[in-house]
């Protein structure tokens, strides 16, 4: 029996999966780590704190199994963030994550010295908060003498990746996000680097996903339990390899996530571009190909975020077992999931939460209910920019915790009005970084062999049109109140 290990450092915690080569689980183990944050809108990690989750993990799920039986490691992660690595390979300040909206000033920026239009044909994506360049730019900005240290520049699972081989290595999915890449070309910009005075020579060496970057050191090996010289994959965004965890391997495939963030992605053999950068498009886990992909902010993190604070006395079963009685609508309820900004459609870090339309009726039940269909209505403006892109998003599967629940995952099919897939792992990028894993030490011919042989439907979660009629009355108001808020939500940013 031959093993795959895929580790997924999240935003919420890293989680490691030991699969056979048939895509079963046989140990699965996570760690979770606070989100940091210092002010509303900046969002904060220690990557320290993922080192010692992916070594806690990684030590559970091997504790028993005989090593050479482990074929190789994939990893994912959370794209965009920050981490910068002095001489010696030490972490030199906290990593600006994803979710982090500081960075608006050097956006416009960016934008002033390359020029929009140029910016987008060579990274294929609009200046966003989110992305990692402006992290840089704020951070040479506001943290000169840090800067000056900095020698090495790391996405999340690229410093796992340092912390395990000693290589500084990345993949293209993920690389794309830093947006210092030409997209269409699978290589970094000397162009767009130069401009904005970054050197190259911090930039890590890029891989297609398959790849083997490096091999577990023995140091590594010690600390984790992990097999020394066992080769290491390039891996994925945590997205990209999600889409190949849900079998999301060729044109007309496409998947919807619901973790911290909330994503629709859809593969596209070729590099299209929303015009209006309202969906990412960055180079995909197959080798040679793309994907567009609309994000949610803060989708699981909304209703993380309510029951934390508003209902800690419920588990997540018992607030979805309240949900049941509650009408579509939460009895005019709406919830604007904006807490850490919006990208897809608003593109507007300024943006924030809001329940409108609430009365003396309404109870914790109506909140949550109305935090979950505003996440729903949320994926639905991803949906409906890839749509008229004239992308083909009809064959979709559900993945990420929030998939996990029956009643949120039915709502969110009631809202897209499309049947999801469930599959029978729904373990998403970790199984992904596995599979990649397996590419490249061959035990998969290809990726689409990779997903042809593991990924498997179990049930489908079908949608009923009187339902999506009825929330479309909702979505309606939903889609307006953004219109209202904009100018105010500037005010207050401001203030
Ligand atoms: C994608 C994005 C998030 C993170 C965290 O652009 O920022 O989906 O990858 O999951």
């Amino acid at each position: 029996m031959k093993y795959l290990i895929g580790i997924d450092v999240g935003t919420s915690g890293t989680k490691a999966v030991l699969f056979d080569t048939d895509g079963n689980v046989i140990n699965s183990h996570t760690e979770e780590y606070p989100l940091i944050q210092p002010k509303v809108g900046w969002a904060e990690q220690n990557p320290a704190d993922w080192w010692n989750a992916v070594k806690g993990a990684l030590r559970k799920i091997t504790a028993g199994i005989d090593a050479d039986d482990i074929a190789g490691l994939g990893l994912t992660g959370q794209m965009h963030g920050l981490v910068m690595l002095d001489e010696a390979g030490e972490v030199l300040t906290n990593a600006i994550i994803w979710c982090d909206g500081r960075t608006t000033e050097e956006c416009r920026e960016i934008e002033r010295i390359i020029g929009k239009e140029r910016l987008i044909e060579i990274t294929a994506n609009p200046a966003l908060e989110g992305f990692t360049a402006g992290k840089i730019m704020w951070q040479k900005k506001h943290n000169p003498e840090k800067w000056a240290k900095c020698r090495h520049i790391l996405l999340p699972k690229d410093y796992i990746r340092y912390k395990l081989t000693g290589d500084f290595a990345t993949d293209v999915s993920d690389a794309g996000g830093m947006q210092l890449m030409d997209i269409k070309g699978r290589c970094w910009s000397a162009e767009v680097c130069s401009a904005l005075g970054i050197d190259m020579a911090l930039l890590p060496k890029l891989y297609e996903s398959p790849e083997i970057t490096g091999k577990i050191t023995a140091e590594a090996a010690e600390l984790t339990g992990v097999p020394a010289g066992l080769p290491v994959c390039a891996g994925g965004g945590d997205n990209a390899a999600a889409a190949i965890g849900t079998g999301v391997y060729c044109d007309g495939k496409s998947f919807t996530t619901v973790g911290t963030s909330g994503v629709v992605f859809a593969h596209t053999s070729k590099p299209l571009i929303d015009p209006k950068g309202r969906v990412h498009t960055f180079c995909c886990a197959v080798p040679g190909e793309w994907h567009v992909m609309g994000v949610t902010q803060a989708a699981g993190l909304s209703l993380n975020w309510f029951k934390n604070s508003l209902a800690q006395e419920l588990s997540y079963r018992e607030i979805d077992a309240q949900c049941e009685n509650i009408p579509i609508g939460a009895d005019k309820l709406i919830y604007l999931p904006y807490l850490m900004g919006e990208r897809t459609p608003l593109l507007d870090a300024n943006a924030k939460g809001v329940f409108f339309g609430l009365s003396a009726k309404h109870t914790k039940a109506h909140m949550a209910c109305a935090v979950m269909e505003g996440v729903a209505y949320s994926l639905n403006d991803c949906l409906s920019v890839l749509s008229e892109m004239g992308v083909d998003v009809t064959d979709m599967a559900i993945c990420g915790g929030g998939g996990k629940s029956n009643f949120w995952r039915s709502m969110i099919a009631d809202v897209l009005a499309l049947d999801l897939k469930l599959l029978q792992n729904d373990e998403g990028p970790a199984l992904g970084a596995a599979l990649l894993a397996g590419c490249g030490v061959g035990i998969y011919g290809s990726v689409a062999e990779a997903c042809e042989h593991t990924v498997k439907v179990r049930d489908t979660v079908v949608h009923n049109d009187a339902r999506h009629a009825e929330h479309e009355q909702y979505y309606e108001i939903y889609r307006r109140l953004y219109g209202s808020l904009k100018d105010d939500f500037a005010l207050l940013a401001g203030i």
